[in-house]
């Protein structure tokens, strides 16, 4: 990449400079980026309320763990300039979110195929077969949690028969739980041993395959297996670690994000009622509800040089987090955060990210969620939040619910 120095000494991406007038530094002096903390206790107890106010009164923020960007133009411009901002966050290698180009473009284009429109049109009948199963079973006469009796299992049944590891979905449930105590615990000892755990999850269903040779499942855990990239097959390591971005963070993003659809609608039921009457896009619908509420916090990037945004200057090394849940809701460009505007916000909403390392299985999430919000609407007259308990907000690494208590009607 072309970088170009800019006044004082500040090296700037073309893209940068093209876009923003640099006003980093006043006289020679770098203003100091405002502190915060991200995972203090007040914090945590609001997390969008507190990242809509920082967003309005400091929009970059820095904590010991790196620098926050919350504005919605600011986290595309990085998100889209993968030269200044780099995904190689950490030494761990992660296939393909810490790749950068050109390798990341090889990954991508291996694993963009198996999450083509006619894979999730074949998947779609299993994707119902399992939300119906779940949703049929529970009770009409009591108040159930939309997170762990709707969300965590339609998630873990869904992606364990997609991938075709049937029989071990008790065990990720029990994996995810763990996962999500020890980043909570704060306890690097802990999380090192729940990662690793996964791993020998994932581990034992490639050698699984291995094993069988050409008896092994048709499924796309097999398929990996004769994946090719650079002309040779995918080193071990690699294999385990796409399963795991498979898995891993995704169970959990597609079990909050049922969470998240869920009581919009138990909470709306205009919008219920109206969905009922005329379904329409519902996928748009989906895409909507999460905007306003987006579980999935934050991506993190490493800046290859100094670089200016929204007037601070960010040194070249330091952790910086894209915050998608404030970027999704920020005034400049939706006015009214919480308004639902399904058709007018699509073209901003930042979801599933956007740039080169945009999500790849949004097509898997938004199938999943679609068939969960038609089951539920299918099988209901009306759902609504239950009067006997309170909803309970998730907390860091995820946001939206992680408890919506819910009647069945
Ligand atoms: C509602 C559920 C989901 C949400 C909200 C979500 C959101 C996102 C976002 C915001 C990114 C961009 C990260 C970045 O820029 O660094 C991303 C990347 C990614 N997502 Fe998802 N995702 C979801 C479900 C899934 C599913 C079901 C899969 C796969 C089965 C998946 C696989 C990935 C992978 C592999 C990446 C990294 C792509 C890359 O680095 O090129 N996601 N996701």
């Amino acid at each position: 990449m072309v970088t170009l120095k800019s006044r004082k000494g500040i090296t700037d991406s073309p893209h940068t400079l093209r876009t923003r007038r640099c006003t980093c530094e006043d006289d020679g002096v770098k203003a100091a980026i405002p502190p915060w903390e991200p995972l203090s206790e007040p914090v945590l107890a609001d997390q969008r309320g507190t990242y809509d106010r920082m967003r309005a009164a400091c929009p970059v923020a820095e904590s010991p763990r790196g620098v926050t960007l919350f504005r919605h133009a600011d986290v595309v411009a990085a998100a889209t300039d993968p030269a200044t901002f780099s995904s190689a966050v950490s030494v761990h290698r992660m296939v393909p979110n810490s790749l950068d180009q050109p390798e990341h473009t090889l990954f991508r284009a291996a694993i963009d195929p198996f999450f083509t429109p006619e894979r999730m049109g074949a998947l779609e009948p299993l994707v119902r077969r399992i939300a119906h199963g779940i949703i049929g079973a529970l009770p009409r006469d009591a108040t159930v949690d939309a997170v762990t009796e709707i969300g965590y299992p339609l998630a873990v049944r869904a992606q364990s028969d997609w991938l075709g590891w049937q029989g071990i979905e008790d065990e990720l449930l029990v994996w995810m739980a763990e996962n999500h105590a020890a980043t909570r615990s704060r306890d690097r000892s802990r999380a090192v041993a729940v990662a690793a755990a996964f791993d020998d999850i994932v581990l034992a269903q490639v050698e699984l395959r291995r094993r069988m040779g050409s008896a092994a499942p048709k499924d796309p855990t097999t398929e990996l297996l004769a994946v090719t990239v650079n002309g040779g097959p995918l080193p071990d390591a690699d294999i385990v670690s796409i399963l795991r971005n498979w898995t891993a963070g995704d169970l959990s993003s597609i079990a909050a994000s049922v969470g998240v659809v869920i009581y919009f609608l138990a909470t709306r039921l205009d919008v219920q009622e109206a969905l009922r009457e005329q379904p329409g896009n519902l996928a748009a619908a989906v895409d909507e509800m999460l905007r306003i509420d987006d579980p999935f916090l934050v991506s993190r990037r490493v800046p290859t040089a100094a670089t200016c945004v929204s007037g601070f200057v960010v040194e070249s090394g330091k952790q910086i987090y894209l915050n998608w849940t404030s970027a999704n809701r920020d005034e400049k460009v939706f006015a009214d955060p919480n308004a639902y505007r399904p058709e007018e916000h699509a073209a901003d909403n930042l979801v599933y990210g956007t740039g080169i390392h945009v999500c790849p299985g949004r097509p898997l999430a938004t199938l999943e969620l679609v068939v969960a919000v038609q089951t539920l609407l299918g099988m209901t007259t009306r759902f609504e939040l239950a009067v006997d308990e309170e909803p309970i907000r998730e907390t860091y690494p995820l946001g939206g619910w992680r408890c919506v208590p819910l009647r069945l009607y």
